[in-house]
């Protein structure tokens, strides 16, 4: 067992149970998931976890799972049969990829506009005027699915793409990874952040306390970074994420600012108010523009990746806040795990 390794999560349903169960011993054929379909997929904690697990297979594993689970053929298909459902549920909210084209000078407003357009919750207003400190550590926390791997999901990206939106996403992404610099790649910032606040800063180590509508943000990213058809959509992905990230961040930076926090712990935000006020325009105009350039049939797709980012982003932000607005907490209870076998706890 290696100790930057995080642990399996509880179970939440007879998919991750099936699943976790199965990762318990060496990689061997995993018997195949009956998925009834959800009423709300994309709200299913279930679903959504069993769906995470099988992607944190890609990044950092879980401790005591055999690596060879990554690409066995069993869990591969496992993960098709989620990801089916998980796809149809964002086809149905947000309809398929727009055939028209998009004239790719104009990529930089046409993503504006879906900004504009977002309706949804807005999280970074209430934590910078009256979020308690609680709460901004339940925000963290959230976060930390995702920001713990910063960038991850997009870079998937990479090898399937070429030229000119390629050399965009790599200069955006050098800035994510600290150019160079191990204390500054920003899931770093991240971890200091929750360091700051009190929190385990370890990757994983509130797995069990994230619910769906956070994992569907972080899995929305690896579905489509994973699969080379949706290379548009994680491009738009990336795009809309750098595009509407500072304001919210400088939000951010002022809620912990009120609660008394400074330096270090603020760092993460601040960083991001400078570094996306210029990924703004490399992701706006090079990453996604440039891609639209270079293969015009990819268009629609950008802009469906930039829609359901803001479908899922509303999806969790309205999550926290309606928990909040009712007075309990946005994060799920810690799980009752079973107690360890006499013999193991000596
Ligand atoms: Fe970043
Ligand atoms: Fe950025």
């Amino acid at each position: 067992m290696r100790p930057e390794e995080p642990a399996l999560p509880a179970p939440r349903g007879p998919l991750s149970a099936l699943l976790t169960e199965g990762l318990c011993a060496p990689a061997q054929p995993l018997p195949a998931p009956s998925v009834a379909v959800a009423p709300d997929p994309l709200a299913d904690e279930d679903l959504q976890l069993a769906l995470y697990t099988c992607y944190e297979l890609h990044y950092r594993g879980f401790a005591g799972v055999d690596e060879r689970w990554e690409w066995e053929p069993s869990l591969i298909a496992f993960r098709a049969e989620l990801e089916t459902v998980f796809e149809a549920e964002l086809l149905r909210r947000l309809g398929e990829p727009a055939d028209a084209m998009v004239d790719p000078a104009d990529m930089d407003v046409a993503l504006r506009a879906i900004a504009d357009a977002d309706d949804g919750p807005s999280l970074s207003r209430a934590v910078e005027r009256d979020a308690t400190l609680e709460q901004v550590r339940e925000f963290v926390i959230h976060r930390s699915a995702y920001q713990l791997k910063e960038a991850d999901p997009h870079s998937w990206a990479l090898p399937r793409l070429h030229g000119s939106p390629k050399a965009a996403m790599v200069e955006i992404q050098a800035d994510e990874y600290g150019g160079g610099r191990a204390e500054r790649i920003h899931a770093q910032l991240f971890a200091d952040t929750m360091t700051g606040l009190g929190l385990d800063a370890r990757y994983g180590a509130y797995l069990d306390r994230i619910p769906a509508p956070t994992l569907t943000t972080v899995n929305l990213m690896s579905f489509l970074g994973l699969h080379r058809r949706w290379r548009g959509a994680i491009t738009g992905h990336l795009a809309l994420f750098e595009m509407t990230s500072s304001i919210p961040n400088r939000r951010y930076a002022n809620g912990l600012r009120r609660l008394g926090h400074d330096g270090g712990t603020l760092e993460f935000f601040d960083e991001h108010v400078l570094a996306d006020a210029v990924h703004e325009n490399v992701a706006a105009v090079d990453l996604a523009g440039g891609l639209a350039k270079q293969d015009p049939g990819l268009g629609g797709s950008v802009l469906w990746g930039a829609r359901a980012l803001v479908l899922v982003e509303a999806g969790w932000a309205r999550h926290v806040l309606d928990s909040w607005a009712a007075g309990r907490s946005s994060l799920l209870p810690e799980p009752e795990r079973d107690a360890p076998p006499a013999s193991a706890a000596a």
